[in-house]
């Protein structure tokens, strides 16, 4: 039996440009275990966030299967949050308003959803925060803001769309930082794209390489470094090269260089304190 929680399964996505037809994934196969922390990492146009937003089921594909929990995906669910690399506060509501969005589509009670709001805005750092407007915020905090919209409805999965791609490195290392804390706190499934190998190979558990036109996957590399990761190591530094060796590998788009990874059999057992997702 299948440990995928999150499955690309031989997807495509072609788009109708005019007369044209481009093909922007083909023929796509990734696996994510329940647990997993998998980054995505490819050039600008190669599928990324065409990936991202099919697995979010914000799209359709062209051929293949996405599943979630063993079911289809084929529209948005609650159980998948989605945070996207401009926060995407509206600025004409406050901070606590704009996480309240992530439970529009809940039928939950005022109180329960005031209380995963202050819950959600805490776990990002921004419990003082909530009444303030975007505006006010720095972008590394509306970041956050967009972080906790995207976990407050208490999905298993967050799918992240190069979050930190506008932040400074000083800010981006931090933010990072914290996101692998809620990750590992929280027991969520993340997928995170990014154009950012140091990124990719700080956060992943496995590194998915993508190779463009069409959108591929060329390698899954696996990270087998102990958390918490030092960024400046050796080892941490031999992994990076070797996705920079599969993303610069040349010869023709998406020849897979290596078999692709297996998953790993068994996730990482989390910390007691996880909260049931
Ligand atoms: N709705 C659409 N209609 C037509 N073409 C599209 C559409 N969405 C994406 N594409 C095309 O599909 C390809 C992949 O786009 P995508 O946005 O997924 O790339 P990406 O890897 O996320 O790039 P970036 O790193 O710049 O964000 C591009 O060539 C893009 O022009
Ligand atoms: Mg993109």
């Amino acid at each position: 039996m299948s440990i995928s929680h999150l499955q690309a399964d031989h997807v495509t996505r072609r788009f109708k440009i005019g007369t044209d037809t481009l093909t922007a994934l083909d023929d796509v196969s990734v696996d994510v275990a329940k647990g997993e922390f998998v980054t995505i990492v490819g050039a600008s146009g190669c599928g990324k966030s065409t990936l991202l937003r099919l697995l979010a089921g914000l799209d359709a594909a062209t051929a293949g299967q996405i599943r979630h929990a063993g079911a289809d995906v084929s529209e948005p669910s609650l159980n998948r949050g989605i945070v996207f690399q401009e926060p995407r506060l509206f600025p004409w509501l406050t901070v606590e308003q704009n996480v309240a969005l992530g439970l529009l589509n809940t039928k939950l009670v005022k109180a329960r959803k005031a209380e995963l709001v202050r819950e959600h805005l805490e776990l990002v750092g921004l419990g003082g925060f909530a009444t303030v407007y975007p505006h006010q915020l720095s972008g590394g905090m509306a970041q956050r803001a967009g972080i906790a919209r995207g976990l407050v409805s208490r999905p298993n999965v967050l799918l992240l769309d190069e979050p930190f791609g506008a932040l400074d490195a000083i800010t981006k290392a931090r933010l990072q930082d914290e996101l692998q804390e809620i990750w590992a706190k929280e027991g969520v499934t993340m997928v995170l794209v990014t154009h950012d190998v140091e990124e990719a190979v700080y956060l992943g558990d496995r590194v998915v390489v993508m190779s463009p036109r069409p959108g591929r996957v060329r390698e899954i590399v696996p990270v087998t470094l102990e958390r918490p990761r030092r960024r400046t190591s050796a080892e941490t530094a031999a992994v990076r090269d070797r996705v920079l060796t599969s993303l610069h590998a040349t010869g023709e788009a998406g020849t897979p260089v290596s078999r692709p990874a297996q998953m790993p059999e068994q996730v990482r057992p989390r910390p007691a304190i996880a909260i049931a997702r």
